[in-house]
C-alpha cells in the first residue's frame, strides 16, 4: 500500500513507520523538520520524509492525492481540532473529484471524557463534548472511507510522549507525587503492539470503513501500582505524596476514572493479539539500570 502518514516522528507515528515499510509497505511521512534527527532515522529506515504541516493543507496535499491510505497520528497543539477538520476538507475534495484514500483516524480513549465506565468497548457511548469525539462523530457522517484508532496509553520502546516515561523521569529525579484518583485502574498498550493493529488495518481496510478499534493489552493495573512500581524501579521507596488531579497536565486530567479497555473487537475483526510485555513486567525488569531508561 502508499501510505501517508502523519506524525511520522512522534511516538507511535515512528512505530507504525517502521513496522510499515519492513512489511513492505512504501510509507511518505510527514514532519515539521525533515532535518531533525528522528526524520534522519526514519529515512535510514525507509520512510520517505517530507517536509509539511497539518495546519497548512498546501504543504501536504498532492501527498493525500498519491496515497492510498492515510495514517493520521498528528494532535496538532495549536489547532486541533481546526487542522483535522481542514484535513477532512482535503479527503472530502479528493472525494469529490472521484479519488480520495482511506484515513486512519487516531484519538484515544479521551473520546469517553469523564464519565466512569466500568468497562470501555466500541460500544461504550463516546462524550459528545468532546472534541475528538466530535470530530469522530463528524467522520462518521462524512461518506470518507475511514477507520478510528482508540490506543490505550501507550508505553514501550524509547517512551517519549508516554505518560509511563514521565513517571520513570519523575522516580529518577526525585520527584513522587500522585495526581488523582487514586483507585483508578488503567489499561495500557505497547508501542509495538499498537504498531501491529495499524498495521492489521491497513492490510484489511476494505473491510473495515466506519469501524473503530480500542487497542490495548490484558493487564489493566491501578495507576497508583504503576507509579509505586516506577518509583521503586529507581530505589526509591519513600512516601508518594497526593495531588488534586486539577494540578495534573491538563491532556491527562480527563483520565482521573477507570480506564479498563476489551479489545475483543480488534483481537476478532484484526486477528490482533498483544504480545509485548506488560507494563509491570517491563517496570520490574527496570531496577539495575542506569537512569536512563532504554526500554519504557
Ligand atoms: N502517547 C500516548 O500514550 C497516546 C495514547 C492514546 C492516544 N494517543 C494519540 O496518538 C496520537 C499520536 O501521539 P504520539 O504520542 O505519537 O504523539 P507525539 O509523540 O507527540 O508525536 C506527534 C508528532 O506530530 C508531529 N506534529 C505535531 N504538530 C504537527 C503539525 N502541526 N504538523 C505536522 N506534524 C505535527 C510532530 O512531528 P514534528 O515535530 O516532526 O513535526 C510529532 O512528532 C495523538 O493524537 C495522541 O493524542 C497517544
Amino acid at each position: 500500500m502508499d501510505v501517508f502518514l502523519t506524525g511520522a516522528t512522534g511516538y507511535i507515528g515512528e512505530a507504525v513507520a517502521e513496522l510499515l515499510v519492513a512489511r513492505g509497505h512504501t510509507v511518505v511521512g510527514l514532519t515539521r523538520d525533515p532535518r531533525s534527527s528522528r526524520a534522519s532515522a526514519l529515512e535510514d529506515a525507509g520512510v520517505r520524509v517530507v517536509a509539511g504541516d497539518v495546519g497548512d493543507p498546501g504543504s501536504y496535499r498532492a501527498r493525500l492525492a498519491a496515497a492510498e491510505v492515510v495514517i493520521h497520528t498528528v494532535a496538532d497543539g495549536r489547532r486541533p481540532v481546526e487542522s483535522d477538520e481542514q484535513l477532512f476538507a482535503e479527503l472530502l475534495a479528493l472525494r469529490a473529484a472521484g479519488r480520495a484514500p482511506h484515513l486512519v483516524y487516531t484519538t484515544g480513549c479521551s473520546v469517553y471524557g469523564a464519565h466512569c465506565h466500568p468497562l470501555l468497548d466500541e460500544s461504550t457511548p463516546t462524550d459528545p463534548d468532546h472534541p475528538r469525539a466530535r470530530l469522530e462523530a463528524q467522520l462518521a457522517t462524512s461518506r470518507l472511507a475511514h477507520t478510528i484508532v482508540r490506543p490505550a496509553l501507550v508505553f514501550g520502546g524509547h517512551g517519549r510522549s508516554s505518560l509511563l516515561g514521565r513517571w520513570l523521569d519523575e522516580a529518577r529525579d526525585g520527584v513522587a507525587v500522585f495526581y488523582g484518583d487514586a483507585r483508578k485502574v488503567w489499561s495500557w498498550v505497547h508501542v509495538d503492539d499498537l504498531a501491529r493493529g495499524y498495521a492489521a488495518i491497513v492490510e484489511r481496510l476494505a473491510e473495515l470503513d466506519g469501524e473503530a478499534f480500542l487497542l490495548a493489552d490484558d493487564a489493566p493495573v491501578a495507576a497508583l501500582e504503576t507509579y509505586e512500581a516506577c518509583q521503586r524501579a529507581f530505589g526509591r521507596t519513600g512516601p508518594v505524596t497526593h495531588a488534586p488531579i486539577s494540578e495534573e497536565a491538563p491532556v491527562y486530567q480527563v483520565f482521573d476514572r477507570h480506564e479498563i479497555v476489551d479489545s475483543r473487537k480488534a483481537q476478532r475483526l484484526l486477528g490482533w493479539t498483544p504480545r509485548a510485555t506488560s507494563v509491570m513486567e517491563l517496570v520490574a525488569a527496570l531496577p539495575g539500570r542506569t537512569a536512563t531508561h532504554p526500554e519504557l
